[in-house]
C-alpha cells in the first residue's frame, strides 16, 4: 500500500529561534504562523523488503537525490522513520520519495512541509491512523524529528505552536482558518542557494547572545498582540508586530558566539522600499525574514497585484513566490510512484 501526504510550508509572525530541550526539539517560545499555498511538499511511501530504509528527494529544479546520514536533519529524517516504525507492529522497511515545489533550506519557507509531509505519510503507512487524524497528537509527532515549524504545518491557516514544559504540553493549536482573513505572502526570492548556516546549528547558539533572555521576556505581550491582530483581521496591527519580531530574531542571531548575519543588499533594500511605499503611497506591506535573504512580503490580498508588481522590479529580486493561507497536512491519491 501506497500513502501519500501533502503538506504546505509556512511563515512564521513570531518566530522560533533557541530551544528548551534539544533532545525533544521543545521551543524556547510559543511561536505563530500562517501556512503558505504556493511552498508545498508531497512525499510518497510504500513499505516492502527493501534490506534497509530508501529515501530519495527531488528538490527545487534539481533531479532526484538519494539522502544518507550525512547532515543533521538527514539523521533526523531517518531517526523519525525509526522512532515511526518502533511505535508499530509492522516491522517491513520503508521506500520514501518527497518532492518540493520551492528551494529548499534558503530561508524561503523551513525545512516545515516534508518533516510534516513526511512524519504524516509515515504514521498512516505504519497503520498509527489515530496519531494522524488526533491533530495534537500529530503536531507531537512531528515535532520529534527535529524541526518544530513543521509542527505548525498540522492545521491551516493560523497556528500557535505552544512551548510547553515536556512532550505532552508543547503541541500546534489553530488560531484561525485558511478562510479566515485574505492575507498574503509573496515571497522575494534574492538566493535561492542552500543557507550557510542551518537553523538547527542557529538554534543551539540563541543563547550564546546576550540579548536572548530580554527577547524572551520582551516578546510575551508580542506574541499576545499578535493572536488579537490576527483576530481583528487588523494589518496595521500585525504587520508591525511581525516587522518587530523578524528584527528581534535577528538582532540574536547577529549577536551569537559566533554571529550569524543572513541579510544581503537584497534584503536591506526591500526594507527601506517597504517603509517608503508606507510612508508615501499607503501601501501596507510589511517585511518578515527567516534563517536567509530572502524577504516574506505580508500584505492584504487587495494590494498583492500592487506589491509584487514592485517588488519584481528591484534588481536584486530573482523571482517572486505567491501564498495564501491555505490547508495543513493531508492525505491525498496522486503517488509520486
Ligand atoms: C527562522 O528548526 O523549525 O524559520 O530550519 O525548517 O528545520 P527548519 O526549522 P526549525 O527553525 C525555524 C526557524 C525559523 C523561524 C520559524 O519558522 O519559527
Amino acid at each position: 500500500m501506497k500513502v501519500t501526504a501533502v503538506s504546505p510550508a509556512n511563515i512564521a509572525f513570531i518566530k522560533y529561534w533557541g530551544r528548551a530541550d534539544n533532545k525533544l526539539f521543545i521551543p524556547r517560545n510559543n511561536n505563530i504562523s500562517m501556512t503558505m499555498s504556493g511552498c508545498k511538499t508531497v512525499t510518497t511511501v510504500e513499505l516492502g523488503d527493501y534490506g534497509r530504509d530508501l529515501i530519495e528527494v527531488k528538490f527545487f529544479g534539481k533531479d532526484y537525490e538519494k539522502l544518507e546520514r550525512k547532515t543533521i536533519k538527514q539523521e533526523n529524517l531517518y531517526d523519525q522513520v525509526e522512532r515511526i516504525r518502533d511505535m508499530s507492529k509492522d516491522k517491513r522497511y520503508v521506500r520514501i520519495k518527497s518532492e518540493n515545489n520551492f528551494p529548499a533550506d534558503a530561508g524561503i519557507a523551513s525545512s516545515a512541509s516534508s518533516f510534516s509531509a513526511l512524519t504524516a505519510a509515515l504514521l498512516v503507512v505504519y497503520g498509527l491512523k489515530e496519531k494522524f487524524f488526533d491533530k495534537k497528537e500529530l503536531s507531537k509527532e512531528i515535532r520529534l524529528c527535529g524541526s518544530s515549524s513543521a509542527v505548525r504545518s498540522v492545521y491551516g491557516g493560523f497556528v500557535e505552536m505552544i512551548a510547553g514544559k515536556g512532550h505532552e504540553d508543547t503541541f500546534a493549536k489553530q488560531i484561525a482558518d485558511e478562510k479566515y482573513w485574505d492575507l498574503v505572502d509573496i515571497v522575494a526570492v534574492l538566493d535561492p542557494e542552500k543557507k550557510l548556516f542551518s537553523s538547527s546549528d542557529g538554534h543551539l547558539l540563541a543563547d550564546t547572545s546576550p540579548y536572548f533572555e530580554t527577547r524572551i521576556v520582551e516578546m510575551q505581550d508580542r506574541i499576545k498582540r499578535c493572536r488579537e491582530a490576527i483576530l481583528e483581521k487588523n494589518i496595521h496591527k500585525l504587520g508591525p508586530i511581525i516587522e518587530e519580531d523578524t528584527i528581534s530574531m535577528h538582532m540574536i542571531m547577529m549577536t551569537s558566539r559566533p554571529p550569524l548575519f543572513y541579510w544581503s543588499h537584497g534584503t536591506v533594500r526591500i526594507i527601506q522600499d517597504l517603509y517608503k511605499w508606507r510612508k508615501e503611497d499607503n501601501l501596507n506591506a510589511y517585511f518578515s525574514i527567516d534563517a536567509g535573504s530572502n524577504v516574506h512580503v505580508i500584505c492584504e490580498k487587495k494590494d498583492a497585484k500592487e506589491v509584487r508588481k514592485r517588488l519584481k522590479k528591484n534588481e536584486f529580486v530573482k523571482w517572486t513566490i505567491y501564498n495564501e493561507p491555505c490547508q495543513g497536512v493531508k492525505i491525498i491519491n496522486k503517488h509520486l510512484f
